[in-house]
């Protein structure tokens, strides 16, 4: 019996968790697995009734849990930072989940703004070190406003976080990689820095990768690129690309990039994982508030986010058989992937998906 923690958050994030939780009911039903939801309202309403985001106590409960599923973070009427910090980003760092696996895969039926890239092309992953980086908070302002204001954020990395982020992404490769999956001769992880300017961080990690690389991972191949430079070959030659790691600046920002070019946020998923601990799966997309109530939001991020946590429960059977039900749907269903463009409501996408896996 798997327990899920279920976080709808706020905007259409709720919407989205619905139709995942009805698609892993199907899949449990299928493939003969049972769990069990809880719900938390850590979200944008719960901080304007409250003052609170997301409590030590919730942090707490949290921790007592399987797996966790987020919908979405961020309310128009609360200041921007209040709840990713207060929320996500706790949540990541508390639960130490320093790993953010986000697959940048287009399915077929899928539109890219990408000319002449199709699901052959675009099929790789980037795994995002979550808990270092100028995420960590260190920093601050001296003589805030005034004209001699300065304002410092420090990157920092450890050679620890820099080295069980390196390990998971090899071992990722080893086992995901193009080789593994039949498509290449080799399988590659590709390190994305930036060694010609941030002399000391990209250093270490450059130094880590290539010493982990030789000496545990002799078989995997190793490709090197500047951030600015891997930018430039997402969109022109993505099919380069098997199995990117980076640090969490970097990766956030290429994460988008890699959304874009896989059909846009309606379908972008991530986890955020602590291979020993307690992982938080989510669609990448945001909380798109406008569209709140409307039934139109394109809940696959969302479902495909449920299908990345039941592969690592070790559910991995019923995780193939969503993401197929999902391609089938984009493949043969789906007329856009837009938010109320699709030919079906959120539901009905939910229902198609379900429907498929269960034949
Ligand atoms: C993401 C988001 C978050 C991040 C924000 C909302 C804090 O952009 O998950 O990529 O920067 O990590
Ligand atoms: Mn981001």
């Amino acid at each position: 019996m798997y327990k899920i923690a279920v976080m709808p958050g706020d905007g259409t994030g709720p919407e989205c968790t619905v139709e995942a939780e009805k698609v892993m009911a199907a899949a449990a039903q299928k493939f003969n697995f049972k769990f069990e939801t809880i719900e938390f309202d850590f979200g944008g309403e719960r901080y304007k009734r409250t003052g609170e985001t997301l409590p030590d106590s919730g942090v707490e409960e949290l921790r007592q849990f399987d797996a966790i599923l987020l919908g979405a973070i961020g309310h128009p009427d609360v200041a921007p930072g209040i709840l990713e910090k207060g929320i996500l980003l706790k949540a990541r760092f508390e639960m130490d989940q320093y790993i953010n696996l986000r697959p940048v895969r287009l399915y077929p039926g899928v539109e890219t703004p990408l000319k002449d890239k199709g699901p052959a092309e675009i099929d790789y992953v980037v795994v995002r070190e979550n808990t270092g980086d100028l995420y960590t908070g260190a920093g601050g302002f001296t003589l805030k406003g005034t004209p001699q204001e300065v304002a410092i954020q420090t990157s920092m990395y450890t050679r620890f976080q820099v080295d069980r982020c390196l390990k998971y992404a090899f071992e990722y490769a080893q086992k995901h990689g193009k080789k593994a999956r039949g498509i290449d001769k080799d399988n590659t992880l590709g390190l994305v820095g930036k060694t010609n300017v941030l002399t000391f961080v990209y250093d270490l990690w450059e130094r880590a990768f290539h010493e982990m690389g030789e000496k545990d991972y002799p078989d995997i191949r190793r490709d090197y690129y500047h951030v600015d430079a891997c930018c430039m070959w997402m969109v022109k030659n993505p099919e380069w690309f098997d199995v990117l790691v980076t640090g969490n600046m970097f990766g956030d920002i290429i994460t988008d990039l890699g959304a874009i070019t896989q059909g846009g946020m309606g379908l972008a998923a991530g986890g955020n994982i602590n291979p020993d601990g307690v992982s938080m799966f989510e669609p990448i997309g945001g909380s798109a508030p406008k569209y709140t109530g409307q039934g139109v939001i394109n809940p696959l991020a969302a479902i495909c986010a449920m299908a990345m946590m039941l592969e690592t429960l070790g559910e991995l059977e019923a995780a193939n058989a969503i993401e197929e039900a999902v391609k089938y749907v984009t493949a043969n269903k789906l007329k856009s992937m837009s938010a109320g463009q699709m030919g079906y409501s959120t539901s009905e996408v939910g229902d198609l998906v379900a429907q498929k896996m269960t034949e």
